[in-house]
This record gives structure tokens, C-alpha cells and sequence, in this order.
């Protein structure tokens, strides 16, 4: 059975999900979207015009920007797999920054922003052969995705996967500063009104609190394998 599906991973930050997506892309020969990437993008457009800052949020400016934000993906032949470009400029370090991370969630609760996303992933998907991991995929962007995981992790564990990541790169970061952004992150997704993060009915939760990167592979491998047999 070589038929083509479509793999949706949601689920909290820092569990894991780009590296499942990543794997499982380059297995099946799928095309990998990450779509937190997306709306990290747009919250660097929105950093870089003031638009955005500590203390303000001139949303109905950005609304008004929206159709001048172009954000492509461009397959990195050395790397792997596909990284985002801002309006034709390669983003993919700067939008990893712990700076991004106290915007995006503001940026990712409006709804404006969510429907061009949105309707972009779609298209994207379209002809399946798809991995897209994200927050709202198997509920919004994919409800009739062939495939739904939902991954957990103990939110400790997961600052600390991403504070080692920030340092490895170069960021001078505080842990504590990253489990924070976690933790608000966690609330803000899961509590917004557009597409919270919640887990679809017919996703399988994965908690990879103590399983290694190879471990949660094998394990999703076969139930990936499955659900090829079955579409
Ligand atoms: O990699 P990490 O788990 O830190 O987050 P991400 O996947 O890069 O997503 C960054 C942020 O984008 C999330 O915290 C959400 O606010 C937002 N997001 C979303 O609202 N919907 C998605 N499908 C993907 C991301
Ligand atoms: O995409 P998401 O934000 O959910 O997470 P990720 O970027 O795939 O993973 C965050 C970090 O956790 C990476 O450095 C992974 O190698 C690591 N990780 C791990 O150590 N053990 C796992 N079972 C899963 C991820």
C-alpha cells in the first residue's frame, strides 16, 4: 500500500513534534510543515515594525499588514528539510529566539492571523503526503487527517529540552526564564478562543516524558505504518 496520508502532531511546546515530523518526512518522503514556524514568522514581522513590544499590541496594524506577510518554506537540500522565509529572507534562526517565544502566543490568538495560516497549511496539504506538527492541526487545519498524535511532556522536562537546545545554539538564556515562557505558553494556547490547544477525540496521546528521541520513533513508526495500512 504506497497511498499517501496525511500525519497531524499537536500537542504542548518542547515535546518533541518537529523532531517526530522531522523523522517521519524524511522516512515516507513527506513534506514536513512546521507550523508554529508560520505564526513565529509573523511575530518577528510584527517585532521588527514595533508593532508588537512589552507593553503594546497595535493588532489592528498588523491585521492591516496581513496580506503583505509572505511566508514560504524552502527545502534545505544539506539539512533536510524545509526552512521558513519571511518575505523572501531566511528566518528560520531568528524566529527560534526565547524573545519570539514571549510574543507568538499573543500573535497566534488572532483570528485573522489564524484564518491566512490556516488556509495556507491547508493548501499546502492538499494532495496529502503531509506531516504538519502544530497546535490546532488535527482538530482545525486536518480534522480528517489519517493520523493524529498528541504529545505530552512533564513541563519541566520540556524547558529543560529547550533551555539545552537555546544554549547549544549560542542564546544566553536563563532556565528559569524558559520554563516560564513554557508554562505561559501552555496556559495561553490551550485558553485562547480561535483553535485552543486541545486534544482531538481521535488522537493518540503520547507522553514522551522519559522515552529518548529513538524510543518515541519506534513507537510512532508502527502506528504510523497502520494507518497506511488502513487509508
Ligand atoms: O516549538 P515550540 O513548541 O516552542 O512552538 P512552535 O510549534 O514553534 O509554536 C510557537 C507558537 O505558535 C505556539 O506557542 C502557539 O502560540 C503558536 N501556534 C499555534 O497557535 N498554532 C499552531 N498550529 C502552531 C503554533
Ligand atoms: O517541536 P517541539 O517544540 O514540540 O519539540 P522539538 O523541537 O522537536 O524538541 C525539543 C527538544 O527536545 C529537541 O532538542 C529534541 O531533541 C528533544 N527531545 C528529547 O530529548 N526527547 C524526546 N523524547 C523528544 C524530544
Amino acid at each position: 500500500n504506497n497511498k499517501k496520508i496525511t500525519i497531524a502532531i499537536d500537542g504542548f511546546s518542547s515535546t518533541g513534534k518537529s523532531t517526530i515530523a522531522k523523522q517521519l518526512a524524511k522516512q515516507l518522503g513527506y513534506v514536513y510543515v512546521d507550523s508554529g514556524a508560520m505564526y513565529r514568522a509573523v511575530t518577528l514581522y510584527a517585532m521588527q515594525n514595533n508593532f508588537i513590544g512589552e507593553t503594546y499590541f497595535k493588532v489592528e496594524t498588523l491585521i492591516e499588514q496581513l496580506p503583505t506577510i509572505d511566508i514560504s518554506f524552502v527545502f534545505n537540500e544539506a539539512l533536510g528539510f524545509a526552512e521558513v522565509y519571511l518575505n523572501g529572507i531566511n528566518v528560520e534562526k531568528n524566529i527560534r529566539t526565547l524573545e519570539v517565544s514571549g510574543f507568538v502566543s499573543k500573535v497566534a490568538a488572532v483570528p485573522e492571523v489564524r484564518k491566512q495560516l490556516v488556509d495556507q497549511q491547508r493548501k499546502i496539504g492538499e494532495n496529502k503526503g503531509v506531516v504538519m506538527d502544530g497546535r490546532d492541526i488535527g482538530t482545525v487545519v486536518f480534522p480528517n487527517a489519517d493520523l493524529k498524535l498528541f504529545v505530552t511532556a512533564s513541563a519541566g522536562t520540556r524547558a529543560e529540552r529547550r533551555y539545552k537546545e537555546l544554549i547549544e545554539r549560542g542564546d544566553r538564556v536563563d532556565y528559569n526564564a524558559v520554563l516560564k515562557n513554557v508554562q505561559e505558553r501552555d496556559y495561553m494556547d490551550s485558553n485562547r478562543k480561535d483553535s485552543p490547544l486541545v486534544k482531538a477525540k481521535d488522537a493518540i496521546e503520547i507522553d514522551n516524558s522519559n522515552m529518548s528521541v529513538e524510543e518515541q520513533f519506534e513507537i510512532i513508526s508502527d502506528l504510523v505504518n497502520k494507518a497506511i495500512l488502513r487509508a
